[in-house]
């Protein structure tokens, strides 16, 4: 999930290359995850990845399918802000839901969704189990935005994304102004030789 507001930072460093996040339509993000057996380094050499492409979408939340890995893992910090250093992202392996109560309808977006927003019914609390990077076992309960941000992530390894979850009508506006704009951003990039 983005950050709510896009945040305006005044210089831009050139990033060593970060993975580039999956875009809607891609169907790489319909895939279903596989759970992950084993933490090795490559499976923490991957979550330093994700958490250094989440901080610099700017996101709060980040699923492995959406830099094009379908295993079960995400990382989240819905506390960061542009300003300190109080970042402090949790990788979560393999996270399940264990408990919803309630229910609430929050206004979502996604790094794989560009320029597009909805209100998207999820459960007000949940109880989630995930394994940490130290193969250590983790039971939290949250609600609000956290539980939200879970239940996105969670989706994504499920193959789904939020645009799944409004009505069809919507979903299918989106995919014609998304087709639109890949259309345009084609001829564009043609025109001036493509991005740098
Ligand atoms: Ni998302």
């Amino acid at each position: 999930m983005p950050v709510s507001a896009p945040s305006e930072t005044g210089c831009y460093v050139a990033p060593m290359a970060l993975r580039p996040v999956l875009l809607f339509p891609d169907p790489r993000l319909k895939r279903l995850s596989t759970p992950v057996e084993q933490v090795t380094d490559a499976l923490r050499e991957l979550a330093a990845d994700m958490i250094e492409v989440m901080y610099d979408e700017p996101g709060i939340g980040l699923a492995a399918p959406q830099v094009g890995e379908a295993i079960r893992m995400v990382v989240m910090d819905t506390e960061w802000s542009d300003d300190g250093n109080d970042r402090d992202a949790r990788v979560m392996i393999n996270p399940e839901i264990l408990e919803r109560e309630g229910s609430l309808v929050w206004t979502e977006g996604c790094l794989s969704v560009p320029d597009f927003q909805a209100d998207v019914e999820r459960a007000a609390q949940i109880a989630v189990r995930y394994t940490d990077l130290d193969g250590k076992e983790v039971v939290e309960e949250c609600s609000e935005l956290r539980a939200v941000c879970f239940q996105h992530e969670i989706d994504h390894l499920d193959g789904l994304l939020f645009v799944d979850r409004i009505s069809r009508l919507k979903r299918n506006l989106y995919a014609k102004k998304r087709k639109k704009a890949l259309k345009l951003e084609e001829e564009e990039g043609v025109a001036q030789g493509g991005p740098l």
